[in-house]
This record gives structure tokens, C-alpha cells and sequence, in this order.
């Protein structure tokens, strides 16, 4: 059988380690990019392992084109088949408009928009070379709705869609899908400290939601050929 492989950003944990599992256990080899906590993606490529799949943790910087560039010859060089790409590694640095710092606006933008930018550039040519693929963006409820506190994230998210639709058109002929989701409150690391508080009572379905909701959303994204430019909110109602 061919290869059908998934290069995930920010796989090691929280959602991104959901979307690794739910696509090994379909029997997708995994290509795991994490920030730094060797731990968790040494942890996370065992357990996809144990669907026995092929699975691999690359630590790198998406915000880093350089870095991004010898991941990506890494990564082509252990695997074939790479079907899809899912952008999913995304930080936060919440503050007020007028008091934020410069490097805490670009931190975000850097990851959060100029990562996925990154990975999709140089994705796109295992794309046409395998003649269709599908790319997955993890965008947020805070790009649609925006959210004080959160100019440098919901702009980033913001942007995220509208990177979506662009690559959406520049590719459909090409048989490259590309398509973003929009998660309300999830519970991870991100968002250990909203549990119990106001905003969790202003979810239509009362409750926060888990990573596994975005898992299958991803893996629905990523066997659906006639889906492309479109953004799934995956939030309980919230930015209904
Ligand atoms: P998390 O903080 O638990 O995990 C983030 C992952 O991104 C980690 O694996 C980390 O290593 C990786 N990462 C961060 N910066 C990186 C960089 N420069 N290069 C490579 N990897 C990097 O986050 P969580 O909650 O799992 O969120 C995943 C995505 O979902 C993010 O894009 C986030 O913005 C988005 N999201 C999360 C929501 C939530 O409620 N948890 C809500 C809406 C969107």
C-alpha cells in the first residue's frame, strides 16, 4: 500500500497531539514539528508508534524560514506520500493594545501567520509532485469575532483565514485543498486557566471543548476533496 503521510506543526501536545493520534490510528504516517519539549514529542511519536505507523519528531522553528527549509529536506528525505499538511503550532502573548510590546506582536505574527506561510511554501512543491494534497489551518473563534486582549493573536487568526482562501485559489487546479478551523475554547495547556469562568457560561453549549473535536474535524477536512476555502468553526456556538 502507498504511504499517505501528515506533517503536523505543534504535534507534541494539546491539539496537535490529538490530530497526530486520530490520523495514525487511520493509519497516516506522522511527521511531528515541535517547539522544544523533547519529552512530549518523543512521548507522542511512541503512541502514534503503537498504531504501527511510521512516526517522527522534528524540532524546529516555524517562524524561521532557514529552519523550516531543512526540516521540510529532512522530513522528504524519511518519508513519501505526503498528502496532507496541517498548521496547527500557534502561541499566545495576550495584553492590552496600548501596552503591548513590539516583540510580543511579532512573536505572534511570526508564528501564528508567518509559520503556516512557511510550512505551505515549502509543502506545495511535494504537492504538485504527488499531484494533490490537502492543507489544514488551526485558526480560532478570536479571528472571526476578535477579542480584547488579543490584537496580536486575532490578527494573526484573522490572517490565517485569509492566507486560507488565497492558497485556496491559487491551488484548486492543482487538486490542493486548503481549508481552516476555527476552535472556541479547547481544553489544553493553551487554556488551563478559563476553566470555570465566565466565558466558559457564554458557550451555547455550556462547556469548553476537547482537541479531539478539532481531530476529527481535521481528519473530515482531510478526505474531503470538494471542500476548499472554508473555515469550520469547531466551538460549542460560541461566534455563532
Ligand atoms: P499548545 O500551547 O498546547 O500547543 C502548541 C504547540 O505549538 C506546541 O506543540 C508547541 O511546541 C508548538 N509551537 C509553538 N510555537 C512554535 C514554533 N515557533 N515552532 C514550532 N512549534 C511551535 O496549544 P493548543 O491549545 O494545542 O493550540 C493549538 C492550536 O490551536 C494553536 O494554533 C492555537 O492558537 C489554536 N487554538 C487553540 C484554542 C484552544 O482553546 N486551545 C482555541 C483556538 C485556537
Amino acid at each position: 500500500m502507498n504511504e499517505c503521510t501528515l506533517i503536523i506543526t505543534g504535534g507534541s501536545r494539546g491539539i496537535g497531539k490529538s490530530i497526530a493520534l486520530l490520523f495514525a490510528s487511520s493509519g497516516y504516517s506522522i511527521a511531528i514539528i515541535y517547539a522544544g519539549n523533547d519529552e512530549k514529542a518523543r512521548e507522542t511519536v511512541e503512541e502514534c508508534r503503537a498504531f504501527s505507523v511510521k512516526a517522527e519528531a522534528y524540532k524546529c522553528n516555524v517562524a524561521s524560514s532557514e529552519e523550516v527549509k531543512e526540516t521540510m529536506a529532512a522530513i522528504r528525505k524519511e518519508f513519501t506520500g505526503i498528502s496532507v499538511l496541517v498548521n496547527n503550532a500557534g502561541i499566545t502573548r495576550d495584553g492590552i493594545a496600548a501596552m503591548m510590546k513590539d516583540e510580543d506582536w511579532n512573536d505572534v505574527i511570526d508564528t501564528n501567520l508567518r509559520g503556516p506561510f512557511l510550512m505551505i511554501r515549502n509543502t506545495i512543491p511535494l504537492f504538485l509532485r504527488n499531484k494533490g494534497g490537502r492543507i489544514i489551518n488551526i485558526s480560532s473563534v478570536s479571528g472571526l469575532m476578535g477579542n480584547p486582549g488579543q490584537a496580536n493573536y486575532s490578527a494573526s487568526k484573522a490572517g490565517l483565514i485569509g492566507l486560507t482562501k488565497s492558497i485556496a485559489r491559487e491551488l484548486a487546479q492543482k487538486n490542493i485543498t486548503c481549508n481552516a478551523i476555527a476552535p472556541g475554547f479547547i481544553r489544553t495547556d493553551m487554556t488551563k486557566n478559563l476553566e470555570n469562568t465566565p466565558l466558559i457560561s457564554s458557550i451555547p453549549l455550556g462547556r469548553m471543548g476537547d482537541a479531539e473535536d478539532i481531530a476529527r474535524t481535521a481528519l473530515f477536512l482531510a478526505s474531503s476533496p470538494y471542500i476548499t476555502g472554508e473555515v469550520i468553526r469547531v466551538d460549542g456556538g460560541l461566534a455563532m
